[in-house]
């Protein structure tokens, strides 16, 4: 049984916003004597029946770490069909998104994709700029450092004025690139690794994490379920003490 909002009847039992390191696409195939490409797709596969998995379950954004600023550090070949596999998932799903109301955005410095990749990114995420369903942000070229720094050179380009000692949390959020959005609530790392591998640092502050062994092109809406199940289970304090102690 699919675990929903309505059913657990609390407000707060399922994400609002879900973020997925989807890790361990190599090992996968390198296990079948695969090329390590082959992951990659098999995982990209995943995706589709996870989104409508969550958006059945109330969730009202997902944010994946499809490629890492460090990931151009990779042999130039899995850059290359990991660049192929981007452009190739939004030609396939943009039909299925568009269906299914997600609206699409990519995040992460864009500027240093071909211009093919940036095309495709801005068709998808202005096509699908009025949906009004699931918020899918793919991360792309994305690094969290990148994602502060970014925010604090935007913030000052806009505030010349300003000494940036008067920049505060709140506005720096308002910066990043996951403004407006709603605040992680779950971060799944598929893969085995204890690690953010710099993801989403500032946003994951108060996130829950959640580790699991299973190799992202194995995980299924079982094991996001799981996910879910152990999520509703934490006590989330926020630096507080729990409400009975008081
Ligand atoms: C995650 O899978 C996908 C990307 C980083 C693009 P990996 O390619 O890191 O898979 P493993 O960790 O080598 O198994
Ligand atoms: C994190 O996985 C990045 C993505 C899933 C896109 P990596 O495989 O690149 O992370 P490390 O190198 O194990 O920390
Ligand atoms: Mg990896």
């Amino acid at each position: 049984m699919q675990v929903t909002q309505e059913k657990i009847g609390q407000h707060r039992a399922i994400p609002l916003h879900l973020a997925i390191i989807m890790d361990g696409n190599g090992r996968w195939a390198q296990q079948r004597h695969m090329p390590r490409r082959l992951g990659h797709y098999k995982g990209a596969a995943r995706v589709r029946s996870l989104i409508e998995y969550c958006t059945r379950a109330g969730v009202q954004c997902v944010t994946l770490f499809a490629f890492s600023t460090e990931n151009w550090q990779r042999p130039e070949d899995e850059v290359q069909a990991l660049m192929a596999l981007f452009v190739e998932y939004l030609d396939k799903e943009l039909p299925a998104m568009l269906a299914n109301q997600v609206r699409f955005r990519a995040l992460g410095a864009l500027d240093r994709f071909s211009s093919e990749v940036r095309e495709r990114i801005e068709k998808a995420q202005k096509q699908s700029a009025n949906n009004h369903g699931l918020l899918l942000n793919v991360a792309v070229n994305y690094g969290g450092r990148w994602d502060i720094l970014n925010a604090v050179q935007t913030w000052q380009d806009e505030h010349p004025q300003a000494p940036l000692r008067t920049l505060q949390p709140e506005a720096l959020s308002d910066y990043l690139s996951t403004r407006g959005q709603p605040d992680l609530d779950l971060m799944i790392r598929t893969g085995g690794e204890s690690r953010i591998s710099n993801f989403l640092l500032w946003q994951a502050a108060y996130a829950e994490l959640y580790f699991t062994d299973t190799l992202w092109p194995d995980f299924d809406e079982k094991a996001l379920q799981a996910a879910f199940e152990w999520f509703a289970t934490r006590d989330r304090r926020f630096g507080q003490v729990q409400k009975s102690a008081i």
